[in-house]
């Protein structure tokens, strides 16, 4: 939600394949994986926007396979990658692969956080937890990756409700997942929506995905409108740590979640464009690159390892996802 800037950034600049985050990095969950749960959540948003009501039975088995099937890809990931964002093809498919992307941070932080026995709650809750938006009358424009008018956003704030009630079609749903949808707008100081929840009264997995939820939102923002760098939206979850989202999730998540995947294409604060190599843990936004054509454009013949963590290189920033 919320991406009517960066779509539009993204339509001006004449893409005919949005590069939303079409980082050419490599996914730390299976391509089948990644494809179930796309086709899955678009069968259901059509549905129910045909359907028009909350009267849609989600697809409970096949979407806790796929929460089973991220669990099993982000618990075998080696110690260096970190859990991070998706390749996008298509300009729509954002709507799919948002609710991906706040699944497998989710997931990751469930993870790293000891929450073992409730990560398929939580994951579903993850996958699901903008489905309320699919029974929002809003301008189609938004379907087809435009985001959301001001006017819009307002209407858009009955989505966790309506969340809820698709959630309600099926039985096995737990609570802790109906909560996560009902929730993930609420925030720790009261400032969210839809009841102005306050700390310990938002549900502790609730607040897992809220925290998700907004960095892979601003995650793609920074991308497509370029008016923050990936480090600067790590600088402001930091900052609104123990304000809007909860201090440990946040610390949990920059440890295990990178604005940068692996592979990915990145433009350096010298000009240089680099390939980044590899990640370090609890240093998400100084992993190691290797440069790949100079200021000007020119190839660059052989090129070392850069490792932004180290002191010397301290004043080199990534400043965008190309
Ligand atoms: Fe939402
Ligand atoms: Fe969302």
């Amino acid at each position: 939600m919320a991406l009517r800037g960066a779509a539009q950034a993204a339509k001006r600049s004449g893409l005919t394949e949005v590069v939303l985050l079409n980082t050419g990095g490599m996914s730390v969950v299976s391509a089948a994986v990644r494809d179930r749960a796309f086709e899955l959540m678009q069968d259901l948003i059509v549905q129910l926007r045909q359907a028009g009501a909350p009267t849609v039975e989600p697809p409970y088995d096949d979407l806790v396979e796929v929460v089973e099937g991220i669990r099993s890809d982000v618990s075998n990931l080696p110690l260096h990658v970190l859990a991070s964002w998706t390749v996008f093809d298509q300009p729509d498919e954002y709507e799919y692969a948002h609710p991906f992307d706040v699944a497998v941070f989710s997931v990751a932080i469930a993870l790293a956080m000891g929450e073992r026995a409730r990560v398929v709650d939580i994951g579903l809750g993850a996958l699901l937890h903008d489905v309320g938006m699919a029974l929002v009358p809003v301008p189609v424009d938004y379907r087809e990756g435009e985001g959301l008018a001001a006017e819009d956003m307002e209407k858009a704030r009955v989505h966790p409700e309506l969340g809820v009630r698709v959630l309600r079609q099926h039985p096995r749903v737990s609570a802790f997942t109906k909560a996560i949808v009902a929730q993930h707008h609420e925030r720790m100081d009261g400032s969210g929506y839809p009841r102005g929840l306050r700390g310990s009264d938002i549900h502790p997995y609730s607040r897992i995905v809220a925290c998700a939820d907004e960095f892979s939102t601003m995650l793609i923002r920074s991308h497509l409108d370029r008016n923050m760098t990936p480090g600067e939206v790590v600088d402001y979850m930091m900052s609104a740590a123990g304000f809007e989202f909860d201090k440990d999730v946040v610390r949990t998540m920059l440890g295990c979640v990178s604005p940068f995947p692996e592979g990915a294409l990145v433009r350096l604060s010298t000009g240089e464009l680099a390939v980044v190599t590899r990640l370090s843990r609890g240093m998400v936004t100084r992993p190691v690159v290797r440069v790949v054509k100079e200021e000007d454009g020119r190839q660059v013949e052989t090129s070392e390892e850069i490792d932004l963590a180290r002191p010397e290189h301290q004043t080199t920033l990534i400043t965008a996802i190309e």
